[in-house]
């Protein structure tokens, strides 16, 4: 007989779209998740109701803790892992000065080894259980993020980041290299439904356009692949790639021309797209990841959500660590609040939620699995408790509703607060104990 288990608390998560839909935040406060012995989600509802349709189910009583899904984190580097908060100038010379340097200590395959694992383990405790990375330019780090990705539970989207010009020699690939190391982890991903390859060109400037055309190539030839890049982050990049490309219309024709702009594209930053980019990004389908801390901490800009919006692009959000300063996605939604505030866009709860929970997975076309506590999906959720934080706990006292406090623990949660993350990762539920892995959290 298959065994369920109900998990009890505080459920909050989306129904549907918070900017097209006032219902969409559905807060259950005397609430159970069911989740049946694959890690699916068999139903999500009252505690009481749920008791009583499933009266054999194990019970883990998370008390007055909230349980909300998995966080995805639509845009980070594994590379930059240990170079968050370089100093240095803005977007080329922070790449240059800190960042490239950084991603040479991947060569090493024991350093990079150890170095995913306890990426991923950072990933999973700050809640987050699907995650859009840029791997390493090296073949083995690369796998190795795969393999720790698998291990650990987490839903990972990742490829080898591209480069064959315009970085130090040790960081370039042969064109060959490239679509070889490719090849090898799309077969690897093949065989493992939570692992995901992109193909990476890391940014117009780095890629000539013999690699461009492989990257098309491989995308034709296989396209169940993501394809992710970076457009439209810092004014000194983009007029370094109008002289690049002086009878392209705007930064995106450099993907474009390719081929590479489509549905299962993620485009990062997008932060002084024109609107005739907007409107081919929307005509095309693709998928765009703000990172707010990034941009704030490299004073790229202030990521303009609402154009994103009007033109129906599906908008994600992301740490973007390294240039980004924190591995929660949670404390993220903070700083995006801020970044719309002074923009005169003011989010409400729902609306914060959304980009990291049900719109981010409809951003990487993962909403059938992922997401909101819809049956039948994975169960990928996390335990928030604040009773260790007193002020916390004082401060939600004086809250008038559920809402209220929602968007209370969106602004003063983080990391600490995150007692479990379920990632179903597989046909058994797995854990991840904060004691595994607080050491790591700042
Ligand atoms: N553009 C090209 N490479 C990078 C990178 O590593 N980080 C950011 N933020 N932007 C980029
Ligand atoms: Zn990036």
């Amino acid at each position: 007989m298959s065994q369920t288990t109900l998990h009890t608390g505080i459920l909050a998560h989306l129904r549907s779209d918070p900017f097209t839909r006032d219902d969409a935040l559905e807060i259950i406060p005397e609430g159970a998740l069911a989740v049946d012995s694959a890690g699916r989600i068999a139903a999500a509802g009252e505690r009481s109701a749920l008791s009583a349709l499933f009266p054999g189910a194990a019970v883990i009583d998370h008390d007055r803790d909230w349980l909300i899904p998995g966080l995805i984190d639509a845009h980070l580097h594994f590379p930059q892992f240990y170079a968050t908060a370089a100093f240095g100038g803005e977007l080329l010379d922070w790449l240059e000065q800190s960042i490239l340097p950084a991603e040479a200590a991947y060569a090493d395959e024991a350093f990079a080894a150890e170095a995913a694992e306890r990426f991923v383990a950072r990933l999973l405790s700050s809640g987050t259980t699907t995650a859009v990375v840029f791997g390493s330019e090296f073949y083995p780090a690369t796998e190795s993020l795969f393999r720790a990705a698998k291990a650990a539970g987490l839903r990972l989207i990742a490829g080898i980041t591209l480069m064959d010009q315009h970085a130090p020699e040790n960081l370039l690939q042969t064109v060959d290299e490239a679509v070889d190391g490719m090849r090898r982890l799309i077969a690897l991903c093949a065989a493992e439904p939570f692992l995901h390859y992109a193909i990476t060109p890391r940014y117009a400037l780095s890629c000539s356009p013999a690699l461009m055309e492989a990257c098309a190539d491989l995308l034709r030839a296989h396209p169940e692949c993501y394809l992710q890049t970076h457009i439209n982050e810092n004014r000194a990049e983009i007029e370094t790639i109008r002289a690049a490309f002086p009878n392209d219309r705007h930064y995106l024709d450099a993907y474009d021309r390719y081929g590479l702009i489509g549905p299962r594209t993620i485009l990062a930053h997008s932060i002084h797209s024109t609107d005739a980019e907007l409107s081919r990004m929307a005509e095309a389908h693709c998928a765009v990841c703000h990172c707010p801390t990034s941009n704030l901490f490299l004073g790229s800009g202030l990521f303009p959500l609402r154009r994103h919006l009007e033109h129906g692009i599906p908008v994600a959000v992301g740490t973007d660590i390294g240039a980004g300063t924190q591995f929660s996605v949670w404390r993220e939604l903070a700083e995006m609040y801020k970044v719309q505030r002074v923009q005169g866009f003011g989010l409400n709860a729902a609306q914060l939620l959304y980009p990291a929970t049900l719109g981010g997975a409809k951003a990487l076309g993962l909403d059938r699995e992922t997401g909101n506590f819809e049956p039948g999906k994975s169960a990928d959720f996390f335990v928030l408790g604040y009773e260790d934080n007193a002020y916390l706990t004082a401060r939600l006292a004086r809250c008038a509703s559920a809402e209220e406090q929602l968007f209370c623990l969106l602004h003063l949660a983080g990391e600490r607060e995150v007692k479990t993350t379920y990632a179903a990762g597989g046909p058994a539920l797995r854990t991840v104990q904060p004691s595994a892995c607080h050491d790591f959290v700042t």
